[in-house]
Parts: C-alpha cells; structure tokens; sequence
C-alpha cells in the first residue's frame, strides 16, 4: 500500500483577448509564416488591463474544483508555479487562497519558469505522499504579456497569458504502476545555462521588473535532449514506455520542439496533445491548459496514462507520468 496523489479533476482559463500573428504583423517585423513555420503558433490570449495572475488563477481553480465536485474548504495545499506574480511578495498563491475563501493550511508560488507546472506537481505530489497535506490545488498561472519588450520580434511574438489548475486528492493505492495518480515525477536543473533565458530586472538586481531575453537558438538545441532524457527517467522508474502511455501532453513551447522530442522517443503523433497554436507559450501554464483542452474535448479520460514534461529558463526541466 502507498499513497499517491490522484487528480479529481482540472480546469483552465483564458482572458478574453486574443492577439493573431496578423495583429503582431501589423506592429512589428514579423509575418504569420514565420511564426507558424518557426513555432507552430497562430495566436494568444494576452490580460486586459487590471487583470493579474492571480485572477487568472482563480478562475482555474474554481473550474477545476467545480470539475472535481469538492467543496474549496477540503483544500489544505496550494502550489502556484509563476514566473509571473502580481508582486515581489506576497506570494499569488495566498491572493488565491483568499480568493477561494481558504484561511486554513498553506499557499506558497514556486518559480521554475515554463517547468514550473511539473515542479509544482512534483512537489505537492511529494507534501501528499507524506502525509504532510490531503488535498492540494496545484496551479500554473501567467501574464506573460506584462514581462515582453514588445518591439523585440524574437520573443514577443512567442508567449501568451493563462492559468490552468489540478486538484490532487491523496488516495491509498496499491504501490504498483496500474494505480491511479501521480506515478512518477522527476526535476532536472543547470543553472550554466542561466542567461539563456532570463528577465533583465529584478528586485534586488536593478528594482525593475524586467523584459523576458531569450537566445532562442541556443534554448532550441538543448530542448530536445534535456526533454527525452528525463522522460526517459521517468519510463525507467516506472517500467512503461512511449507504447503504454494514452498521451504526451507537454509544455507548449515551439510544435518543432514537440514534434522532434515525441519522435525521438517513438510516440506515435496521434498521442501528441498540442495547443501552441492557440494559446502560444504560457510557460507554468502551458501544460495545466492543455491537459484541460483534452479532458473537455474527451481524449483524456480516467484510467489512461499522461505524460507531462517541461523545460525552460534556467535551464529548468522535468517529466510526471500520471494516470488520470
Ligand atoms: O518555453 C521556454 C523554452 N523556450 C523555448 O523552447 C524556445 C526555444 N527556441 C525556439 O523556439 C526558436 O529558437 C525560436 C522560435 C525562438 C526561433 O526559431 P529559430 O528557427 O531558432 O530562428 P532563429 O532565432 O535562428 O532566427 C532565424 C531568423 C533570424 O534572421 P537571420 O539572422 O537569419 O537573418 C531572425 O532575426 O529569423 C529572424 N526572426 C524573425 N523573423 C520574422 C526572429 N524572430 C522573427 C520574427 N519574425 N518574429
């Protein structure tokens, strides 16, 4: 017997506002063949004014509690990865809590840049397995939109604002691999590769909040190998295989960089879970969104085998296998 962390259900959100490749062309030197051909992306939902983070995730949270049928007050946990918080402190993750009526247990951000969905997971899956906690919301959330210098075509044209929640219920399982829930995860960091990707302000660097820079090249030729090898890690620990699994859902950073990874490791596209045309890079919130998209749209459904992965800034990098 074990105890593992089992998902009762998700839920996403997106603001309103969508902002096509077309659009971008219009501001800057760009075109929407070279943002499809390059990344797969064709547009992006970008905050209105006075929407934070926070409210984002929120609303994640509230459909993904509403999906899972709990009442907010059997929350005891809430792991909010972000790279993009409403303020240096505190953390969005009690904005959250508040926001949901919870005034008990713990609310804490974690900033693992687009990894921070699977960092997030793997931590309170850990807080669950331990008995520290029953029941967690894990949340990725980001306005992106509020960190991009909005005249540098390599980046601007890349992210995209959203939020998407997990509840995670702890549960006594069997201890083997058929169990439901989260069966593996693993985390992965270089910080070598630190100003590959990183914001150019901080509180206590320059007291600005910064524009996202990114050498896009030099982050494309790690991707690849950083992802296969740490999902490779994660069938290894596991005993189950780019066959066994029901569907790849990674973070949604570049169709060119899913594509080759899902190839590299022989699973078949069908099992691919792709939103990057739609949504752009979310970072935290990319993988969260897109498992929510195949839920709803009835290709994730209880009992198959998902496997998440994510890499980013820092460089950053991680896998879960999970069944639904
Ligand atoms: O989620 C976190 C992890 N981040 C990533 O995974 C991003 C990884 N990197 C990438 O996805 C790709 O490197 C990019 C999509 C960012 C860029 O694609 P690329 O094929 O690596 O292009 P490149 O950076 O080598 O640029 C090729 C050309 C350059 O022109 P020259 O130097 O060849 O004349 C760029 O100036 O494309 C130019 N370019 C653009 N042209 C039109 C760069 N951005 C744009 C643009 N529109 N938006």
């Amino acid at each position: 017997m074990t105890i593992r962390s089992v998902v009762l259900g998700c839920g996403s959100y997106l603001p309103q506002r969508v902002v096509t490749n077309a659009e971008l062309a219009s501001r800057i030197e760009t075109s929407d063949d070279w943002i499809v051909q390059r990344t797969g992306i064709r547009e992006r939902h970008v905050a209105a004014e006075g929407e934070f983070t926070s409210h984002l995730a929120i609303n994640a949270a509230r459909a993904a509690l509403a999906a899972a049928d709990v009442d907010p007050q059997s929350i005891d946990l809430i792991v909010l990865g972000t790279s993009t918080p409403d303020n240096t402190f505190p953390a969005t993750a009690v904005a959250v809590q508040d926001g949901l009526g919870i005034h008990h247990g713990a609310a804490f951000d974690l900033q693992a840049v687009c990894s921070g969905f699977v960092y997030a997971l793997a931590t309170a899956d850990n807080f669950l397995r331990s008995g520290s906690f029953k029941r967690a919301l894990v949340i990725g959330a980001e306005t992106f939109s509020r960190i991009l210098d909005w005249n540098d075509r390599t980046t601007c044209v890349l992210f995209g604002d959203g939020a998407g929640a997990l509840v995670l219920d702890a549960q006594r399982q069997d201890g083997t691999s058929a169990d439901r829930g989260v069966l593996t995860t693993h985390l992965r960091s270089d910080g070598r590769h630190k100003a590959k990707l990183y914001v150019d302000g901080g509180p206590s660097s320059t007291q600005t909040v910064g524009h996202l820079r990114m050498e896009g090249r030099e982050v494309f030729k790690h991707a690849v190998g950083m992802i296969t090898a740490v999902i490779v890690d994660a069938f290894e620990a596991t005993g189950l295989s780019a066959e066994t699994i029901d569907w790849f859902v990674p973070h949604q950073a570049n169709k060119r960089i899913i594509d080759a990874s899902a190839h590299k490791l022989h699973i078949a596209p069908e099992k691919v879970v792709l939103t990057v045309d739609r949504h752009g890079n979310t970072s935290a919130a990319s993988i969260p969104l897109a498992l929510d998209v195949a839920v709803k749209d009835g290709r994730i459904k209880k009992g198959d085998v998902v496997l998440l992965e994510a890499m980013g800034g820092g460089f950053t990098w991680g896998s879960a296998l999970v069944r639904w």
